[in-house]
């Protein structure tokens, strides 16, 4: 094989290895925050291989230029994206299952809420602020167990990011907040 192969072969297991860490830490359980060191630190790891760009399976997606797949199984996703467009800046937003924001090259603001309203009032949600940081690359956060799911990230620059999702990821719908009114609406997911 040449050596390129050998590399990228390289590359994928690397991406296994990082999708089976966070595997491990979420036998039997939905919530990723009392995991949340070796997440990061499996992420944390990841990140530092710079060929993660040349190995992905191409996805749509309306909120980047490009976005790869570079792991699936019906319970994790682990996703590159391109962000070196502006594309607006997005709203809190759910997926209805937690994720872990990282970047791999540039700069984003990370935000993610915690749910504090009991959700027995279709169209209203109270949320607060848990963590509102910048995120360098090579670093990561991790959002609450649902319905702390809820994050923010908006691009400071050209921007690849690298997103892990997990089970329950494609639901069809997402809610999207308005946190001063209190209020959020239901859209497709992307
Ligand atoms: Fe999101």
């Amino acid at each position: 094989m040449s050596e390129k192969i050998d590399r990228l072969h390289d590359a994928a297991e690397a991406v296994r290895a990082c999708a089976k860490e966070i595997g491990d830490c979420m036998k039997g359980t939905d919530d990723p925050v009392p995991h949340k060191a070796r997440i990061v630190a499996a992420i944390e790891r990841l990140l530092r291989r710079d060929d993660l760009r040349e190995i992905g399976s191409p996805r749509k997606t309306s909120h980047a230029n490009g976005s790869w797949i570079l792991y699936y199984d019906p319970k994790l996703m682990i996703v590159l994206g391109d962000r070196r467009n502006d594309m607006g800046d997005t709203d809190p937003h759910n997926h209805g299952a937690w994720i872990a924001t990282s970047v791999y090259a540039g700069q984003v603001r990370y935000r993610s809420y915690a749910r504090t309203d009991d959700r027995k009032t279709a169209g209203k949600a109270q949320l607060q602020l848990s963590e509102d940081r910048i995120l360098n690359a090579g670093e990561v956060a991790l959002s609450g167990a649902v319905p702390h799911d809820i994050h923010q990230v908006n691009r400071l620059s050209d921007t690849y990011n690298l997103m892990i999702v997990t089970g329950g990821y494609l639901p069809g719908t997402r809610e999207y907040y308005d946190v001063e009114n209190g209020t959020y609406e239901v859209r497709p997911a992307d």
